[in-house]
């Protein structure tokens, strides 16, 4: 109680009440010859607060996403939280909601520009509905011949560039984050390109992967990614392309009786924050979440073809879907036919944005 009078200043109505409350207090402890006692319970009730368990955290972070938990993106998204939390002793809490829980694709990002959740990870083909072409140039096909040549566009100037251009709609690009390349699924036997022709094919909101669909003569069909497994189920689409990871995690070979590993084309993400919260956050807090913003992007990027390769080899043995690997001559069939659409595109990507990334990607 002393310490509390001498640290805090009180109204004076109540100081006289505190100052005998005090007083009563230390002629018990005085009377009963217990000093320790006498120190220990003022000392313990002024700590209390600052354990960190009692503290409440000063920060909330809505991080949202629309895949399952047990994929590259869902994991990394937990273990950016766990890594804030921990470090900010309690200060951060962050909040992740997978599988469109809180919004589907085109509605988080206006949540995100509105405030009401802070952090996303959209696939890099998302960002055309914010008027951002530039970034389907991740969408051309056959434009990374690995996962390192992917890299050396993320983690170079041009990567940097692309997470700037985002800071004009209130958002700031935090890290690049791996899912894999994609396999393309259909009720029909798929081995070609000419095995495309007709087929309704589900793709992201992107012009890039509509041209892809077109050249390839499929009929392209913009869902949302939380529509697409029952979109295969009732036939409204007769099938799909994406990495392993959310094939597999979205139960989709249940509907799907034939897939070509084809590796047309890339899908990864940006994850991304509202611009102004960021730059509001406390500059300790900040910090923290940039060191397990870091963490998290090695863990996603280390664990993302491991867990694509795992979730193919689930599919493989688990469903009763045909998969079929592709031969060289096969997979340059796939190259040719997809070629022209480098070129249709170059101008809606920006064609030096497009020889830049060539550029690096072939080095
Ligand atoms: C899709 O819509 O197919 C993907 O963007 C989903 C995701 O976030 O991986």
């Amino acid at each position: 109680m002393m310490l509390i009078m001498l640290h805090f200043p009180l109204r004076s109505s109540i100081v006289p009440s505190l100052r005998m409350a005090a007083g009563r207090w230390l002629s018990f402890v005085r009377r009963a010859r217990l000093v320790t006692l006498g120190w220990f319970v003022p000392c313990f009730l002024l700590l209390v607060p600052a354990w960190p368990w009692a503290a409440e955290p000063s920060v909330v972070i809505k991080f949202s996403h629309v895949v399952a938990p047990d994929t590259p993106k869902g994991k990394a998204a937990q273990r950016f939280k766990e890594i804030a939390e921990k470090l900010s002793q309690g200060r951060i809490r962050v909040e992740v909601y997978p599988n469109s829980q809180l919004y589907r694709d085109r509605d988080e990002l206006e949540a995100l520009q509105l405030g009401l959740v802070q952090m996303l990870a959209p696939s890099l083909a998302k960002f055309d509905q914010l008027g951002l072409r530039e970034f389907e140039v991740f969408d051309l096909p056959f434009v990374f011949p690995s996962r390192q040549a992917l890299r050396r566009v993320t983690e170079g100037a041009v990567g940097q560039e692309l997470l700037q251009h985002l800071e004009s709609k209130g958002i700031k690009g935090l890290a690049y984050w791996d899912n894999g390349f994609k396999i393309l699924s259909a009720n029909r036997a798929l081995r070609v390109p000419a095995d495309m022709k007709g087929l309704r094919m589900r793709i992201q909101p992107s012009q890039v992967l509509a041209a892809q669909m077109r050249t390839l003569g499929a009929l392209p069909q913009e869902l949302a990614f939380s529509a697409t497994t029952s979109a295969l189920k009732t036939g409204l689409v007769d099938g799909t392309e994406n990495p392993p990871s959310n094939f597999w995690t979205q139960g989709m070979c249940a509907y799907q009786a034939n897939i070509v590993v084809s590796y047309h084309g890339y899908l990864g993400y940006a994850v991304i924050v509202n611009k102004k919260f960021w730059e509001d956050l406390p500059r300790d807090l900040r910090q923290i979440l940039e060191h397990a913003m870091h963490e998290a992007t090695q863990y996603a990027n280390e664990i993302a073809q491991a867990e694509n390769d795992a979730d193919l080899q689930k599919i493989r043995s688990e469903c009763k879907t045909k998969v079929v690997d592709l031969s060289d001559a096969d997979r340059k069939l796939w190259m040719d036919a997809l070629r022209p659409v480098q070129v249709q595109m170059a101008n809606r990507v920006g064609n030096d944005l497009l020889v830049r990334v060539q550029r690096e990607a072939a080095r």
